[in-house]
């Protein structure tokens, strides 16, 4: 590897690509080339140090001035390079390390850092991360009856499990551009129970349009007909009652009674189909 990367052409565009190419192969054979890494962490492109830093990070062993290595990138001019050298820092596993990330908060946090940083910061002070609760209960309206009102409670821990409405649709129900329509005051779901329910059981998938914005159809949404009745119910209530939406609870018998009328349904609801069968409300 060192005769092969003593023969490459400074001069090719490529020249740093296939240096930490080198560097990762040997770090692939459990060997990594610490003359290599010292000189790439202290290359002039910022892509490249941050990439060194990464290597740096799984080989302190062997390295005497790991930590000086890790302080240097800390303060270095470029956020990703001070990003990596955070992370890096709490798999150092010594308070020492703390002092990495100091330096890298003096050199002022972005977007991309903060949250690394806070949270480096507080693990290598072994304090725990402070608790929040995740998804706090939202205000329930008013106009549900009691009976509906304990179906919303339970339609938020639905909504926000893992892989369901909030993964696409977001917590806010605001949606993700350019593929997640947002839920906030939408016809889809304040409109048509029925036609609610249809794509939530089996998906969706085509183009349309929604608060003046075209999605071009292209990713489905998945088919939620492994819910029970219930489940269904109560994550509609509660999305049919969120996000800018008010309108009637839905009962796990309407979704029993559109389960069995469309159990013949196979595949994903084309969009335009289903406006067919349930035109949107004026
Ligand atoms: C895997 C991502 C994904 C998940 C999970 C998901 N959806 Fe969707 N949803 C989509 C996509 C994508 C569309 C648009 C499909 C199309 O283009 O026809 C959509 C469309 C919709 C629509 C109609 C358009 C709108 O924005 O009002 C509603 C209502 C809806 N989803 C509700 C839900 C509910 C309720 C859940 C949870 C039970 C859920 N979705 C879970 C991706 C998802």
């Amino acid at each position: 590897m060192q005769k092969w990367v003593a023969a490459l052409d400074a001069k090719d565009p490529n020249h740093a690509h296939q240096q930490l190419e080198a560097l990762w192969v040997t770090w692939g054979m459990n060997a990594v080339d610490t003359d290599l890494l010292r000189k790439l962490i202290a290359h002039d492109d910022f892509r490249v140090r941050s990439a060194a830093v990464r290597v740096l990070r799984y080989n302190f062993d062997r390295f005497t001035d790991s930590l000086d290595l890790l302080k240097k990138a800390a303060a270095d001019d470029h956020g990703r390079v001070r990003l990596e050298s955070v992370i890096a820092a709490t798999w150092y596993d010594k308070r020492e390390a703390l002092e990495v990330v100091t330096i890298a908060q003096g050199k002022g946090l972005d977007g991309w850092s903060k949250a690394a940083t806070e949270a480096a910061a507080a693990r290598l002070q072994g304090k725990a991360q402070k608790e929040e609760v995740e998804n706090p209960m939202p205000t329930i309206p008013e106009h549900l009856t009691d009976a509906e009102k304990e179906s919303f409670k339970a339609g938020h821990e639905v909504y926000f499990r893992d892989g369901h409405c909030a993964t696409c649709h977001q917590k806010d129900g605001k949606g993700l551009d350019p593929a997640f329509p947002p839920l906030n005051d939408s016809i889809y779901v304040h409109g048509s129970s029925e036609r609610l329910i249809k794509l939530t059981l089996h998906g969706v998938m085509g183009p349309f349009e929604l608060h003046g914005k075209k999605y071009d159809g292209q990713v489905p949404m998945t088919p939620f007909g492994m819910l029970s009745d219930k489940e269904v119910a109560d994550v509609l209530t509660f999305t049919r009652n969120s996000f800018d939406n008010k309108a009637s609870a839905i009962t796990p018998d309407e979704v029993a009674k559109v389960r069995e009328a469309t159990k013949d349904q196979t595949g994903f609801y084309q969009m335009e189909e289903l406006l067919k069968e349930h035109p949107l409300e004026k």
